[in-house]
């Protein structure tokens, strides 16, 4: 038997799971739903099965998936979620999972008390490369950590404003700090700067650039730059993460490749597995045996990743370091 997937939000990021899901003989997908209806029959085209529809309590109804995956824009979830969750669909949310923390807390208990397989896009977490960086720093002691995730301005409309995106921390830089917490343990507390004033456009309110300053639980200090103003997509800015131990630099550069630099040696890693594919593979295996051991971003340990984020936007907004509790 298939296991019947469908889709709220049929935008980019829907595309690069379909693209995996449709190589999959033991998935069928069934249902694809978008406010905009031409974008989730685009993706009725892509996959060469199952239906476009433009409500999803329709398409819950009618395609009867199993599965959801939910790829709408960050401000969007909510409603959606709690829907499948009654209906005991399991599902894949992409990040941001939410804006309002409580929101997002209340799904994943709804989730977990439900017995619910859950997974949120963290696809780094997939990646070889980020296994490697954790191999090299094994029998290492690490001090200071720098990393960044800093270009251009996504194109998409909702991306401007905080009430619809969360701002880049929380919509795209995310993934660095969620890859923090997975090779370095929990945070403690987060000072965050931001400044703003170099884009100039109608209806954006983000900051353009800001610095996130995290001690981790073991002491290990964690710097993050996040930006979006750079008008030529900072081609060579050192996006990734730098983890300087006692004796060498492993840098991660952002999936793509992972240097080891010690005195002595160098060594160049670049990816060999798609992790998009070894991430959606792992979820449906998970939804089919029920066995959830290998999901490596399970929605109750994904909140972390938003909190803390959510920390640096409120350190940000009052100047304060925020303490992140367990
Ligand atoms: N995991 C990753 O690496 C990754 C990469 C890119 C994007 N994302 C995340 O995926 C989400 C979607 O991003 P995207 O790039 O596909 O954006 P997008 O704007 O291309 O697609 C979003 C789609 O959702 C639709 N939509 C909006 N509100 C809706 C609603 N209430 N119900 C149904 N459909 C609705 C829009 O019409 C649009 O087609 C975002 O949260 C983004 O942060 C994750």
């Amino acid at each position: 038997m298939k296991t019947r997937v469908a889709f709220v939000g049929t935008g980019g990021r829907s595309g690069v799971h379909i693209e995996r899901l449709v190589n999959f003989e033991d998935v069928e997908l069934v249902g694809f739903m978008d406010v905009i209806p031409e974008r989730a029959q685009g993706r009725c085209a892509q996959a060469g099965q199952g239906k476009a529809y433009d409500d999803y309590k329709t398409m819950l109804d009618d395609a009867a998936p199993e599965v959801l995956y939910v790829c709408v824009p960050p401000g969007e979830h909510g409603a959606i979620e709690r829907e499948a969750i009654a209906r005991g669909i399991h599902l894949f949310v992409e990040k941001p999972m939410a804006l309002d923390l409580k929101e997002a807390e209340e799904i994943g208990a709804l989730a977990a008390a439900k017995n619910l397989v859950t997974c949120v896009g963290f696809q780094d977490r997939y990646l070889d490369l980020v296994e490697l960086c954790r191999t090299w720093m094994q029998g290492r002691e690490v001090g200071l950590v720098d990393g960044a995730w800093v270009g251009g301005l996504p194109g998409v409309p909702w991306y401007p404003k905080y009430s619809t995106c969360g701002g880049q921390i929380v919509e795209q830089n995310i993934h660095i700090f969620d890859m923090v917490r997975n090779l370095f343990g929990e945070p403690a507390k987060v000072y965050c700067a931001g400044g703003r004033g170099i884009i100039q456009q109608e209806g954006y309110d983000l900051h353009d650039y800001s610095s996130a300053v995290i001690t981790m639980q073991s002491g290990v200090v964690v710097t993050l730059h996040t930006g979006c103003y750079r008008a030529d997509g900072a081609p060579n800015f050192p996006n990734g993460l730098s983890i300087h131990c006692t004796d060498c630099t492993i840098r991660y550069s952002l999936r793509n490749q992972a240097v080891f630099e010690s005195k002595d040696e160098k060594i160049l890693q670049r990816w060999k597995h798609d992790w998009q594919t070894v991430m959606n593979r792992t979820f449906i295996d998970a939804v089919r045996t029920g066995d959830t051991s290998a999901i490596r971003s399970p929605y109750a340990d994904a909140l972390k990743s938003l909190r803390l984020c959510l920390a640096c936007n409120e350190s940000m907004e009052t100047g304060n370091v925020v303490l992140i509790g367990d």
